[in-house]
């Protein structure tokens, strides 16, 4: 089992679409995929086609009120792929667990019975708890780097992060490795981007680039991935080669 968390405190950066996509590709190489929707916005959960009105027990039920993390996992519409899904109540979580006894292990408990091939946690905008909570969950973390001109900013703060993780919580987590999302190769801005990421993560950025794609952003509002939505596209091709690596690492 292999249990990844898709973190970067900036919003926007492709963390929800990489965990789903991901995920789907893996699914179809006929791994056992969980994906656990850890933001409020449940964008994981709506982009997997999940009616937020039919989600009974949510990742906060589980987080919170002590729900098993069995009764919580539903199927999606896509074989080997179910989803611990979010609603938007996960927003009073993290007040809620402050309080907690080893509050930053709650995940980690809840999840620990399950067995899949590969666990994504699609994380929240935020260094807080939830975070935390994926990060001392998880195997390894998978960090999303939109390339635009800050792309930098925020990244340092992340690591410190992970450092004291792994200095305490959880000393086997790894960085699993930075992927360059919405490049645009036409735009010679994107180059200089990449550049400067891979001489503070080297080896650690993924060969595949995920390029600026209009496909990838209208799947979600279908409920689709982008392998449904469309597979020709660009994003199709280049989430596929994108969860090769992420497993060749993993
Ligand atoms: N490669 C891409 N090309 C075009 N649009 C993208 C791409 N990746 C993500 N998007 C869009 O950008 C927005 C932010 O992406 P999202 O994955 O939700 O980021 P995050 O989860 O980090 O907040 C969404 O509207 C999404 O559809
Ligand atoms: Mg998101």
């Amino acid at each position: 089992m292999n249990i990844i968390a898709v973190l970067n405190q900036k919003g926007g950066v492709g963390k929800t679409t990489s965990t789903i996509n991901i995920a789907a590709s893996l699914a179809s190489s006929g791994k056992s995929v969980l994906v656990i929707d850890l933001d409020p916005q449940a964008n994981a959960t709506s982009g997997l086609g999940i009616d937020k009105n039919v989600v009974g027990s949510s990742i906060y039920n589980v987080l919170t009120t002590g729900d098993k993390a069995e009764n919580a996992i539903i199927d999606t519409h896509i074989d080997g792929l179910r989803i611990l899904p979010a609603t938007t109540s996960l927003a009073a979580a993290e007040p809620e667990l402050a309080g907690e006894l080893q509050r930053e292990l709650v995940l980690k408990k809840s999840i620990s019975q399950l067995v899949y091939d590969v666990i994504l946690i699609d994380c929240p905008p935020s260094l807080g708890l939830l975070s935390i909570n994926a990060l001392a969950a998880a195997d390894s973390v998978l960090i999303p780097v939109q390339t635009e001109f800050y792309a930098l900013e925020g990244l340092g703060l992340l690591m410190q992060t992970i450092q004291r993780v792994q200095g305490g919580l959880n000393p086997d987590l790894k960085l699993l490795g930075v992927v360059m999302t919405m490049v645009d190769p036409r735009n010679s801005l994107s180059g200089q981007v990449i550049e400067e990421v891979k001489k503070h993560f080297g080896e650690y950025v993924f060969n595949t680039y995920i390029p600026r794609n209009v496909r990838l952003a209208e799947a979600p509002s279908f409920g689709k991935t982008i392998f449904e939505h469309d597979r020709w596209s660009k994003g199709s091709r280049a989430y596929k080669n994108l969860a090769k690596e992420v497993i060749n690492r993993g």
